[in-house]
């Protein structure tokens, strides 16, 4: 079997080259979700300056490519921006942004996105603040 154009270029690229690989020690945010399904874990860092904008923003996925691709996509489109910019960061526009995702690794993306939502919780309970339209995901497994 092939698996020529299963899945895009950008996709490729952002899983053989990802960018924002790692951790951020005294991060402002940091949020671990989980899918149950697949096993598949990714945590997100978030460095937020007092003006609420994302100045930095790591991740490390113990997950599949698409997991891979989708978290360094996203950790990509929230880097400088607003926390309220972060929240139209969704799967869908991860999605967008590599180009399209098989039907079977959609929920990949979702695990991107939730990451992000799980580790704004997290600023928003360390730093006594809300963020409108914001619920603590599901799949959180923060400790
Ligand atoms: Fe689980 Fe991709 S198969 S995150």
């Amino acid at each position: 079997m092939s698996y020529d154009g299963v899945y895009s270029d950008k996709v490729m690229d952002h899983f053989m080259n990802p960018r924002n690989v790692g951790e951020i020690e005294g991060a402002s945010g940091v949020g671990t979700v989980g899918n149950a399904k697949c096993g598949d874990i990714m945590r997100i860092y978030l460095d937020i300056d007092d003006d609420g904008i994302i100045r930095d923003c790591k991740f490390k996925t113990f997950g599949c490519g698409a997991a891979v691709a989708s978290s360094s996509m996203a950790t990509e489109m929230v880097k400088g921006k607003s926390i309220q910019e972060a929240m139209q960061v969704t799967n869908k526009a991860v999605m967008e942004a590599l180009d399209g995702l098989p039907q079977v690794k959609i929920h990949c993306s979702l695990l991107a996105e939730e990451a992000i939502h799980a580790a704004l919780w997290d600023y928003c309970e360390k730093h006594n603040v809300t963020i409108e339209g914001l619920k603590r995901p599901k799949n959180d497994i923060n400790d």
